[in-house]
């Protein structure tokens, strides 16, 4: 199965997801990189593990749907069946959303469903919570609201800096995320 990831930033997990791969830990390959911020650090890596990338800034279409039907067609060309939102910062639309109903996966750094949206790491330190951790969800049409696959908690000690908790986190994810993700593959594929 042909599998697209999707990512705005620094690709930590991409890079996660694509050693599990490697390894063969996954039942799918990492066929595409769709990123929506042409030039993230994410680009670079994808590039460097040969894999083909599609850099679109959304902002260069006239709407959503215009964007995420250029998407389409490009996931269309590498035959992808499954798409991993991997530091996406952005909402999936009816576009995406109706083409691959259930086989749209995503991370976030918090047990949903608190700390939504944007800075989940900032907004748990802010309100001074002792435990958070990282969900992966289904994605649906709202933010960081679809069915909930896997959650780990990740605790915050005094004296944890912004960078403590963000190593934590990560931690978290790079090992969640695939293990996480193997599954639900595993459930499409009827294993
Ligand atoms: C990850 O912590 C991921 O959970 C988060 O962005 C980070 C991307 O890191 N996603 C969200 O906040 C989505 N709402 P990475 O670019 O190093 O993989």
């Amino acid at each position: 199965m042909n599998i697209a990831i999707f990512a705005s930033g620094s690709g930590s997990n991409f890079e996660a997801m694509k050693r599990a791969a490697d390894k063969g830990l996954l039942s799918g390959k990492i066929s595409l990189l769709i990123c929506d911020k042409p030039g993230a650090l994410v680009e670079s890596r994808a590039e460097g593990h040969g894999v083909p990338v599609v850099s679109l800034s959304p902002k260069t279409f006239s709407s959503k749907a215009d964007y995420e039907a250029e998407l389409l067609r490009e996931l269309k060309k590498y035959d992808i069946s499954f798409l991993v939102l991997a530091g996406y910062m952005r909402l999936v639309g009816p576009t995406l959303l109706d083409a691959f109903e259930g086989r749209i996966v995503n991370i976030h750094p918090s047990l949903l469903p608190s700390f939504k949206g944007l800075d989940a790491i900032g907004q748990a330190l802010d309100f001074g919570v002792k435990v958070t951790g990282v969900t992966v969800h289904v994605v649906d049409a709202g933010m960081d609201t679809g069915p909930i696959l896997a959650q780990e908690s990740v605790t915050i000690e005094p004296g944890d800096t912004r960078d403590d908790v963000e190593k934590k986190i990560r931690e978290v994810e790079h090992r969640l995320y695939p293990k996480t993700v193997e599954q639900m593959l595993q459930h499409l594929q009827g294993v």
